[in-house]
């Protein structure tokens, strides 16, 4: 795992790995970021069912959306908010969206799953090439539901 610091997104302590664009990568994902909350003594259970169905979601969107380049998948831990970031950057630009709820559809639940978990507290960034998509788990007791959604930065 390379260490974050001094990356603007993480104030606090944080872990970054590039990884193919490809399915397998999710399962990689998840190890990371089990990994990083081990080492921080975060590794409740719960937090850690999180954190892995919200990187597995963000590396399969990455995997089926995108068409270039390798993906970045990093985990930063922010004590002052009690709060863990985990966040999953590619080469493209397109910024996900949440799809209209439909109970018929075979895709587009991803993104809600990820609004679910984080209590409305993922985005995307646009940094000078292709984007990153975040998400905010609490640490601790289970979230309760923000006011803002994926268009907002926080
Ligand atoms: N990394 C990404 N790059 C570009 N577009 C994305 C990315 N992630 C998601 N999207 C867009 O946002 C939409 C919603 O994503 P979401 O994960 O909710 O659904 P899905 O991936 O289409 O289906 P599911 O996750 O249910 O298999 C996608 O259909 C896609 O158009
Ligand atoms: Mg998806």
């Amino acid at each position: 795992m390379l260490p974050l610091t001094g990356h603007a997104a993480c104030e606090g302590h944080g872990y970054a790995q590039e990884l193919p664009r490809e399915p397998q990568s999710a399962a990689i994902a998840r190890r990371f970021v089990s990994d990083a909350l081990r080492a921080w003594r975060l590794d409740d259970v719960d937090l850690d069912n999180a954190a892995g169905l919200v990187v597995t979601e963000l590396v399969a969107n990455a995997v089926t959306h995108v068409d270039r380049g390798p993906i970045r998948v990093s985990i930063c831990h922010r004590p002052t908010t009690r709060r863990v970031r985990i966040a999953v950057a590619d080469h493209s630009d397109a910024v996900p969206l949440l799809r209209a709820a439909d109970r018929d559809a075979e895709t587009g639940r991803g993104l809600h799953m990820v609004n679910e978990l984080s209590g409305g507290r993922w985005g995307t960034d646009l940094p000078a090439v292709g984007k990153r998509v975040r998400a905010d788990l609490r640490v601790g007791k289970i979230d309760t539901p923000a006011t803002s959604n994926g268009s907002i930065a926080v």
